[in-house]
């Protein structure tokens, strides 16, 4: 019964969809990997026997979320939602991976990912590569007991075999170490450098700004990244949601004209797109006074519920479009609502999860069922269906750290 009230809600969508001219290019989306089980490459067969037989290693609780390229790298996050996650930072190599259930190599060592130590990677959902081969990692999941480490960011560089660059520990007050959940990033090359990190903690929600150069944080919290209830029920696949989901997706404008770049957000339940130029949250006073509220934009009406967005170099900015299994791109000098899907399938694309970029103008999306495996109640699945796949396609353009 369920199963038949959801075909005709998708195809009640995909009319709909149709009727207002969307879907005409088709942008060819082909599965680049993808795997029934995460599994690693194990310094040896007792390592692995061993990890099996401790439930360090639980293989299907294993799920990847954040995807990051950097030249043949890439990279997948893979944060410990459950217990046997060995690694949460792993690297795959493009050119020898084979691209069904390709081994993943914890980054940059088994050891920098101990989870005994809070100086080894905890639990972590995003990363970003910045244009100097530095990767910006957040590791701050902690919506569960399995780490009790504090959050921290962590920047390694990715051309000396990720040796550890710095290290900035959040106190409670930016970051929960009960409760917090950082979970996606940009950075933007300006003044030392600068992260703005999405916190999609139920407890308290914001986003984080981080300066390199004066190794600071503040956080703006801000009704614009609370979730609507007209956005929380949607459906993906068997499974209906009914949550207040706060601010998740977050993207960096090219440079404007002046220079400046802006920043969008969106809560995953929420039909509201908002954007604030960098230059007012950069300035620490305009927190204190409140005064950056001034500045928050209502850009308009996203076309679904949305996990990750991206930009790329040329003002495009593409959007997972979690009910309708796909993805939307928009022109940001254009309307919110001309907003075309340019890719649908709700085979291979069952909850689109967040983008990366490569240097020669493919843009790839990570499709992971990540509801199956975030909720401690559900049970994730085992079976031989392929799970989690990496979908690419040829844009032509590179990420908006080059525009
Ligand atoms: C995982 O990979 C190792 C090689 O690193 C292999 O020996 C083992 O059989 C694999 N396990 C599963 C469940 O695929
Ligand atoms: C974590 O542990 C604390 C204290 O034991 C408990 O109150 C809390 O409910 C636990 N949280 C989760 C998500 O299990
Ligand atoms: C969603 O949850 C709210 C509060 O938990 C409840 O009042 C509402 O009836 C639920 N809606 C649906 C469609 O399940």
């Amino acid at each position: 019964m369920l199963c038949v009230l959801r075909v005709v809600f998708y195809f009640n969508v995909l009319f709909c969809y149709c009727c207002h001219g969307y879907f005409n290019e088709n942008y060819g989306f082909g599965i680049e990997y993808q795997w029934v089980y995460l599994n690693y490459t194990w310094p040896s067969p007792a390592h692995y026997q061993w990890a099996i037989s401790t439930k360090t290693y639980i293989p299907q609780n294993n799920a990847p979320v954040g995807i990051k390229i950097y030249r043949n790298l890439l990279f997948v996050s893979i944060p410990r939602f459950r217990e046997g996650i060995p690694a949460t930072l792993t690297v795959l190599d493009r050119l020898t991976a084979s691209r069904t259930n390709p081994l993943l190599t914890p980054y940059p060592s088994w050891s920098a990912n101990g989870i005994s130590n809070c100086h080894g990677l905890q639990s972590i959902q995003s990363m970003e590569v910045d244009t100097r081969g530095i990767m910006w990692i957040i590791d701050g999941v902690r919506i569960n007991n399995l780490t009790t480490c504090p959050p921290k960011l962590v920047l390694l560089d990715l051309n000396n075999d990720g040796r550890l660059v710095h290290s900035y520990v959040f106190k409670p007050e930016i970051s929960l170490g009960q409760g917090g959940f950082l979970n996606d990033l940009v950075v933007e090359d300006v003044d030392g450098g600068y992260a703005y990190i999405t916190d999609n903690s139920g407890i308290d929600p914001g986003i984080i700004v981080y300066s390199r150069r004066k190794n600071r944080a503040w956080k703006l919290r801000d009704g614009s990244m609370f979730a609507e209830r007209r956005a929380s029920n949607f459906a993906v696949a068997d499974v209906a949601f009914n949550n207040s989901v706060p601010v998740d997706g977050i993207a960096l404008s090219p440079k404007t004209i002046n220079g400046e770049r802006i920043l969008y957000y969106c809560a995953l339940t929420s039909f509201t797109l908002y954007s604030i130029l960098t230059n007012v949250i950069r300035d620490e006073d305009n927190l204190n006074s409140g005064s950056w509220r001034n500045f928050v934009t209502p850009v308009g009406t996203l076309t679904s519920q949305v996990d990750g967005i991206a930009i790329d170099s040329q003002a495009n900015m593409y959007f997972t479009l979690l009910p309708l299994y796909g993805v939307g791109r928009w022109n940001l000098n254009d309307p919110l609502e001309s907003t075309q899907m340019i890719h649908q399938d709700p085979r291979t694309t069952i909850w689109p999860d967040g983008f990366a970029f490569d240097q020669e103008g493919v843009l790839y999306v990570i499709s992971n069922q990540v509801f199956r495996y975030i909720d401690p109640r559900s049970t994730p699945p085992i079976n031989s269906n392929v799970k989690f796949r990496i979908l690419g396609t040829f844009i032509g353009t590179r990420s908006y750290l080059y525009g």
